[in-house]
C-alpha cells in the first residue's frame, strides 16, 4: 500500500531547525495498526531522534513486541524543499531488525511518490541479536 499522502502530511510535524531535513515514517504492524514518527532534533545534536526510531518507539509504547512490526515507510524532504530518497541510517536499521525479528519490509519513497521495498535483512546483513536463537 502506498502511504505517500499520509507521510507527506506527517513531514510538516518534523522538528528539524538545525538541518532543515524533514523525515516522516509510518510503522505498520502485522495486524494493521499504524504508528507515526518524525525526526526531532535537539540543540544537543546527538540527542536528535530519527523518524524511524520515533515511530518504532511509539509502537513499542503502545504495546508492540519484537516481531509485531511488518513495514516501515519513509519519506524525506530536504532543506531545499525537494523530496529526497532517504534510506534509514545504521542505528535505525539495527532497531528495525530487532523489533521486527529481522522480518520488516522497508519502503523508501521518491520524489514521484513511488516506493521501493527492501527487506531489513538486505539493508542490514548480520544484524546484532543478544539472543539469536529467539
Ligand atoms: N534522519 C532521520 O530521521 N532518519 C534517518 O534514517 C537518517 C536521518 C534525520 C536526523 C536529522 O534530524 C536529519 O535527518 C538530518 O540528519
Amino acid at each position: 500500500m502506498n502511504r505517500f499522502r499520509e507521510l507527506d502530511r506527517l513531514l510538516d510535524n518534523a522538528w528539524c531547525p538545525y538541518s532543515g531535513f524533514h523525515v516522516a515514517s509510518i510503522v505498520v504492524t502485522a495486524d494493521g495498526r499504524t504508528f507515526p514518527g518524525v525526526n526531532v532534533e535537539s540543540a544537543a545534536f546527538p540527542t536528535t531522534i530519527c523518524a524511524e526510531r520515533n515511530a518504532i518507539q511509539s509502537a513499542v509504547a503502545a504495546g508492540c513486541r519484537p516481531g509485531d512490526i511488518a513495514e516501515v515507510h519513509i519519506l524525506a524532504r530536504g532543506p531545499d524543499g525537494h523530496y529526497a530518497e532517504a534510506y534509514p541510517c545504521g542505528a535505525c536499521r539495527q532497531v528495525i531488525a530487532e523489533q521486527s525479528l529481522n522480518r520488516a519490509k522497508v519502503y523508501v519513497y521518491n520524489a514521484e511518490g513511488d516506493n521501493s521495498g527492501h527487506s531489513i535483512a538486505d539493508l542490514l546483513p548480520h544484524a546484532f541479536f543478544l539472543n539469536p536463537e529467539e
